[in-house]
């Protein structure tokens, strides 16, 4: 499978949002990246459901659901109505991830789970069955635009060996700071999905970049 490219909202131009989400729309780019912050998991707080219903509206490829929330599970059934289609809880806020993967798929939806920086890629051993994808967060969570975290290289080649041996199939999505210096070498060492806010969005031509995202040659 090719990799895909999940261009973020929380870079767009919110004044002209259905103007960006078009972009998209006629872009090369695979799923939308929807970033929520409760302002309690992050020290930032971005939009909620009617901002994603809105997005709902207009987008024609996947939404890909990222919740930067303490306790997600009080919001699965809510995020589902607001459409989106995958749903991503971070295990630093979840007290019983086995349950929450569960209760995510029973919804229809593909579950995800993000890992902070300092978090290993070890403690996912005895989930990754369960998992669809592993969001590694290659900045700390909550704001656009930060430097890349070298160490993301060395977790991503970590987790595709656990993958490898327990024959998971769960796909590796890298979150924060993805350029287009970097997006080769996370393809390299295992990457399937690369989110790309501020490198998508500060462009003077977002479908070029996208396009250029996308070539793995
Ligand atoms: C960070 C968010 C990211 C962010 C990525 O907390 O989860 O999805 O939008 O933005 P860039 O690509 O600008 O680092
Ligand atoms: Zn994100």
């Amino acid at each position: 499978m090719s990799h895909l490219i999940a261009p973020s909202i929380l870079s767009a131009d919110f004044a002209n949002l259905q103007r960006d989400v078009e972009m998209i729309n006629n872009s090369e780019a695979d799923w939308f990246h929807v970033d929520i912050m409760d302002g309690m998991f992050v020290p930032n707080i971005s939009f909620g459901f009617p901002v994603i219903k809105a997005i709902k509206k207009h987008a024609s490829k996947p939404l890909d659901v990222h919740l930067m929330i303490n306790d997600p599970d009080r919001y699965l059934q809510t995020f589902k109505d607001a459409g989106a289609d995958v749903l991503t809880v971070h295990i630093e806020a979840c007290s019983h991830l086995h349950r929450t993967m569960q209760a995510i798929k029973a919804l229809g939806m593909k579950a995800g789970v993000a890992l902070n920086p300092h978090t290993s890629v070890n403690q996912l051993t005895d989930i990754i069955a369960d998992i669809d994808l592993v969001c590694i967060m290659s900045v700390n969570p909550g704001f656009g635009g930060q430097k890349f975290i070298e160490n993301t290289y060395h977790k991503v080649a970590s987790l595709k060996e656990i993958i490898r041996t327990t024959k998971s199939k769960a796909l590796i999505e890298i979150d924060g700071g993805v350029d287009l210096k970097n997006y080769k070498k996370l393809l390299e060492v295992g990457a399937n999905v690369l989110v790309a806010g501020n490198t998508v969005f500060s462009s003077s031509d977002p479908l070029k970049t996208i396009s250029d995202l996308k070539k793995s040659e």
